[in-house]
């Protein structure tokens, strides 16, 4: 039995397998503090990410732009690899969705839940449910969380 592995081996397995891939692109209101919390959640869990501020009017455009429904958006809107990734999605969806790739617009945590990732501690946090949002602009769950 050898105890050494191949370095590559070693580094592939401490790696997310997205850390390696393009950076993900965040805009954001200047004024979301919630945002910048989300963006720090996601870059501690391997992420590479770049933010840019715009007015409310033109971040609400680029949503609309982007497929994403009304009733599913959020504050910040986030791409990477042709996906939306909208609000306080945990970094873990958004790696179940880049392995995934289902054909879809991309992940939605409409709102601002108390305990979702950059909106304070999950312990005593609300029940939310990630959505998967489809072409065709319903959605689905994706992964359902309890209260915290
Ligand atoms: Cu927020």
């Amino acid at each position: 039995m050898t105890i050494f592995k191949p370095v590559a081996f070693v580094l592939a397995t401490l790696l997310p397998a997205t850390a390696m891939a393009e950076a993900i692109e965040v805009a954001k209101s200047p004024t979301c503090g919630c945002g910048s919390a989300w963006i720090e959640h996601m870059a501690t869990a391997g992420h590479d990410m770049t933010t840019q501020d715009m007015p409310d009017d033109a971040l609400h455009a680029l949503k609309a732009t982007l497929g994403i429904p009304e009733a599913t958006m959020s504050c910040h809107t986030a791409q990477v690899q042709g996906y939306v990734i909208e609000g306080h999605v945990p970094a873990a969806d958004v790696e179940r969705l880049l392995s995934e790739r289902p054909d879809a617009v991309g992940l939605s945590v409409p709102g601002m839940i108390m305990g979702t990732p950059g909106m304070g501690p999950r312990e005593g946090g609300d029940a939310f449910d990630v959505l998967l949002m489809n072409q065709d602009g319903t959605s689905k769950v994706f992964t359902s969380y309890p209260e915290g």
